[in-house]
């Protein structure tokens, strides 16, 4: 088939790149001039599993990018309209840039196409779609428009996009619902499972995608109840670990005794700093407003954004509980993307605590995997933020070592080496990726998310060395000021 997918962010670029991965033809449209010239010269510019290879396998063969909107309409029969749906001030999604594109698409029209919602939109974002390319000059037989949720997790969107758990296909007439189960066709037979060549998912043996078709309106809703759902769950095993924390609980094994009820599932349940990223926060807060325009009080999402929020203010208290006073701490932070496997930094619930921890006079000197380059603009070349190269160079003499993201490649690192390189023993850990058993037996302090704190023998000893150097410091700054 021929497509068009407006947009090249992680959606669009995914998406593309999958689409001609399944045997189609693909026409990538952005209007930025350097990012289409970046992706021309074969540069991939997100850090996102198998996208390399996959651009690499098609960029010039079924793969092409273009700034030209019109011609890539008429070109394609499939326009998948994945442009930002960035939230406005008042949580609402600003659609202007779909409508934008709709506007584009509605004036090339020459023969039958659907156009396809695959950005995170509104309920009614489908009617309006249509709106506005009527009024546009597109003739109404010449088109419909329907709506098809992206599922995918950075990091994973590449398997996540070939091996969906389902495929929701919001169409309101059969014509348009049959082309794009058509675009799907290889997911849905099996057959690109059988390929020696297939980019390798989560399922050994025969697969086969289920596809669900509904209404446009009940997928736009779909996607918005999915993330909410999801973020809900976080939220609840978050608040359930504060309790943990306030009973003497532990938070890790009443997972392990709710999660393995199936109706709950272990999945998505994991404690933590609170959930970040592009979707869950901004999708939470749209979908709150399409509830209240509509009539519906839904304050479980008030409660669940709330608890998310609070998060990040408990992982200050607990680094604050740990080394006492903060000015003039100098912490090591492990991870700053909002999770493991992505460079991402947006809503990082990572860089909420380190704005927080400077502006109580703290120096960090930080390490992520992926995320140093974003990290490096984000805090701009003044900051109290230094970036080391590696995590045992973060670690070097600071007063503490906060885990931030849960990369595994920190649940590896050698806690005997920890301890060396650290001034205090102290980890505070917002991933719950060390076991406290063995903190406690390699000597460190450890305090965590939901789980009793390890504070070891010597803990007395430590806390008035911190009280001496807390003096030591203020001293220091009253001289200064002086
Ligand atoms: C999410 C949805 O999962 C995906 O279906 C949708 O298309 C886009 O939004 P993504 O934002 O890539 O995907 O990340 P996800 O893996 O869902 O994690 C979101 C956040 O929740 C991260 O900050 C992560 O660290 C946090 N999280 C996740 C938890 O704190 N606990 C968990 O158990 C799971």
């Amino acid at each position: 088939m021929r497509i068009a997918v407006v947009g090249s962010g992680y959606v669009g670029l995914v998406a593309g790149a999958c689409f001609a991965e399944l045997g189609h033809d693909v026409l990538l449209v952005d209007n930025d001039e350097h990012k289409l010239a970046a992706l021309k010269l074969g540069e991939c510019p997100i850090h996102e599993k198998f996208l390399p290879e996959l651009l690499e396998r098609h960029r010039g063969k079924r793969l092409d990018f273009t700034g030209d909107l019109a011609d890539a309409v008429r070109h394609s029969q499939l326009i998948f309209i994945a442009v930002g749906t960035p939230p406005k001030d008042d949580g609402d999604a600003d659609l202007s840039y779909v409508e934008s594109v709709a506007q584009g698409i509605a004036g090339a029209i020459d023969d039958y196409k659907v156009v396809v919602e695959k950005s995170t939109v509104p309920v009614y974002t489908n009617s309006w779609v249509r709106k506005i390319m009527l009024l546009n000059g597109a003739p109404a037989e010449l088109f419909d428009v329907a709506s098809n949720p992206e599922f995918l997790r950075e990091g994973t969107a590449v398997a996540d996009f070939l091996y969906p758990d389902r495929i929701v296909v919001g169409a309101d007439t059969d014509r348009c619902a049959q082309l794009l189960a058509q675009a799907y066709g290889p997911l849905t037979d099996g057959s690109y499972y059988k390929n020696p060549d297939a980019i390798p998912g989560p399922v050994t043996g025969p697969f086969q995608a289920h596809l669900i078709r509904t209404s446009a309106k009940s997928a736009e809703l779909i996607k918005h109840a999915s993330n909410a759902f999801l973020a809900m769950k976080i939220s609840f095993i978050n608040a359930v670990a504060s309790v943990c924390e306030a009973v003497g609980a532990d938070v890790e094994q009443v997972r392990e005794g709710i999660g393995t009820d199936s109706r709950i599932g272990r999945r998505f349940l994991s404690p933590g700093v609170g959930y970040g990223g592009s979707c869950f926060p901004k999708d939470l807060l749209a979908f709150r407003s399409v509830a209240r325009e509509n009539g519906c009080h839904f304050g479980l999402l008030d409660e669940t954004a709330r608890v998310n929020e609070e998060q990040r203010n408990r992982f200050i208290r607990k680094v604050r509980k740990a080394l006492w006073t903060l000015k003039g701490k100098k912490l090591a932070v492990l991870g700053l993307a909002f999770k493991n496997g992505t460079d991402d930094l947006r809503e990082s619930p990572a860089v909420g605590i380190i704005k927080s921890l400077l502006k109580e006079g703290c120096a960090i000197t930080a390490y992520d995997p992926a995320a140093m380059g974003r990290a490096a603009e984000e805090f701009g070349p003044n900051s109290a933020v230094r970036f080391a190269h590696g995590p045992y160079e973060a670690l070097q003499g600071a007063d503490a070592c906060l885990v931030l993201t849960e990369w595994e490649d920190f649940a590896a690192l050698d806690l005997a080496r920890i301890k060396q390189l650290l001034r205090y023993p102290i980890v505070v850990d917002g991933r719950n990726l060390f076991k406290p058993a063995a903190m406690e037996e390699a000597g460190l302090h450890y305090y965590s998310i939901g789980r009793p704190d390890v504070v070891g023998a010597h803990s007395a000893t430590v806390t008035s060395a911190l009280k001496e150097a807390a003096s030591k410091n203020e001293a220091i700054s009253r001289n200064e000021a002086a």
